[in-house]
């Protein structure tokens, strides 16, 4: 039994069946549990109560069967069969373990188990942790991988913002395939730009995309202006007949731009030749086939238009197939930097000289709600870098209602010394700044002013800054 130990050791080990075998078992850090052959638990060794939580005495002479009826070391006893190393999972305690549990014998019959086992919960807990960040670290690979593989159309799409992101790689996928397409979003946002770059990178890109405007059509010629018509339509119609967008489109993309302006007259007959692919010109009896790929866009709520039953609730589900969400400016600021940039340089290539915003420019900007978004911005920066001249765009380059907000700052290019406005503009500059320093968090803003709340809110609606609540 003591095969291998010092013979120096005798003394030690004559004491071996007492006191010293429990202070080892004791000061294993492994929990020693041993039961009986009626599954009753007999020995614990320390480590038990520390490991689980539980006093020794909760359990030591119940039956494992009652508090773990699931236990590996039962099913060791009943087996015999020994394992080693194993995970497993504590119901009662709902905890992971890993350890050891084999039985022992009296000549030659099971007569109980002993299983040492430790607690993994952390690890088990840490591993849960990494696959799941794994699992980001994939998704966020994929999503890199699919913006870099975006076709070039839709990588001149200025923007980093993420829900825009998620819109494009969208965009670029449904490209490639021959699905109608709705782009939804606020005037201005970029709803024409983001067709062309679908139907550029689409396999009809070297055939015509024709835009017809729903919106800017009188009623009375839409059909004519889609269709087309036959010589002596009606009155005053040309002669020879003329070729409607359709037809201008066979074979290429058709882009129904404003859709949610269409008359329900117009919408049934649009649903007709959308689900057909057939159609015939105003005073014409043949039939004419087309192959077309069609995109719509709208500011328009189709949904609740439906509810309202001024949009066909079947041209929407025709429409609706893949619908491409453009997130308004105003929600995706962090774009508003790289915007500017790009617009900028578009006009300092028109006027030969450098531009850049000023800081408290930016943070106008930033604190802006920017109801027309890109179209607005693009038209902001177009008419301050006509009025700046060249080099830094300030704020007194901007349009009037950037500037006349509180009716303070056209007074102030008529006083430049006037101590009263000067400070009154400084301080609304500075707010507006702070605010976008901090992500347009109240209290953090009053904080980085050293001011209160009181006067936080008093200055907000003394400069007219509205935030969202
Ligand atoms: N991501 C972008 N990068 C650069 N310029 C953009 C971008 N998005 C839009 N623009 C510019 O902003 C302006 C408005 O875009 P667009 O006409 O596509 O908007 P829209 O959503 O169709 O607006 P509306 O609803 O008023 O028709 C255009 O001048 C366009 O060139
Ligand atoms: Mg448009």
């Amino acid at each position: 039994m003591f095969v291998g130990t010092h013979a120096v050791t005798t003394k030690v080990i004559r004491k071996w069946d007492n006191e010293l075998f429990f202070t080892i078992l004791n000061n294993i850090n492994d929990v020693v549990l041993v039961i009986d052959s009626d599954t009753v638990i007999v020995y614990l060794n320390e480590a038990y109560s520390k490991v689980l939580g539980v006093p020794v005495s909760n359990a030591l002479g119940r039956r494992l069967e009652e508090l773990e009826p699931g236990s590996r070391t039962i099913k060791v006893l009943r087996t015999g069969v020994a394992s080693s190393n194993n995970v497993g999972y504590l119901e009662s305690l709902d905890m992971n373990v890993v350890g050891s549990t084999f039985p022992f014998y009296d000549n030659g019959k099971i007569i109980g188990a002993i299983s040492i086992f430790r607690n993994v919960n952390e690890v088990v807990q840490l591993k849960s942790e990494l696959e799941q960040t794994k699992g980001i670290a994939d998704y966020l690979k994929e999503q890199l991988e699919q913006w870099e593989k975006l076709p070039h159309s839709f990588k001149e799409y200025v923007g980093q913002n993420s829900r825009l992101k998620e819109t494009l790689v969208l965009a670029a996928k449904v490209a490639r395939t021959e699905s109608t397409v709705l782009i939804l979003g606020e005037s201005g946002v970029g709803k024409e730009v983001l067709a062309r770059a679908v139907h550029n990178s689409s396999r009809r890109k070297d055939k015509p995309m024709i835009k017809v405007n729903c919106a800017a059509i009188p009623e009375d010629l839409i059909e004519s202006e889609l269709f087309g018509y036959e010589d002596g339509a009606f009155t005053g119609a040309k002669k020879g007949g003329k070729l409607g967008k359709f037809e201008l489109a066979n074979s290429g993309t058709i882009f129904l731009d404003e859709i949610g302006d269409m008359s329900l007259t117009m919408q049934a007959k649009l649903l007709r030749v959308l689900q057909e692919k057939e159609f015939e010109r105003v005073g014409g009896t043949k039939t004419i086939k087309i192959d077309i790929r069609v995109i719509a866009a709208t500011n328009r709520d189709l949904e609740s238009m439906v509810q309202n039953e001024t949009f066909r609730r079947d041209l929407y589900y025709r429409l609706n197939i893949v619908p491409l969400i453009l997130t308004p400016l105003r929600e995706r600021k962090d774009d508003l930097l790289a915007l500017s940039k790009t617009f900028l340089k578009q006009f300092a290539r028109q006027v030969d000289y450098e531009l850049t915003l000023s800081p408290q420019v930016m943070s106008i900007f930033q604190a802006y709600d920017w109801p027309g978004n890109i179209r607005e911005l693009q038209n902001v920066l177009e008419h301050a870098s006509i009025v700046c001249g060249g080099d830094m765009i300030e704020i007194r380059h901007l349009p009037a209602r950037f500037t006349t907000a509180d009716g303070q700052y056209s007074s102030v290019q008529n006083k430049p010394y006037a101590v009263k406005e000067n400070v009154a503009r400084f301080e609304k500059e500075l707010i507006l700044l702070a605010l976008a320093n901090n992500n347009n968090n109240r209290t953090n803003t009053m904080k980085s002013l050293g001011i209160s709340r009181r006067a936080f809110y008093n200055k907000l609606h003394r400069y007219g800054i509205k935030m969202e609540d």
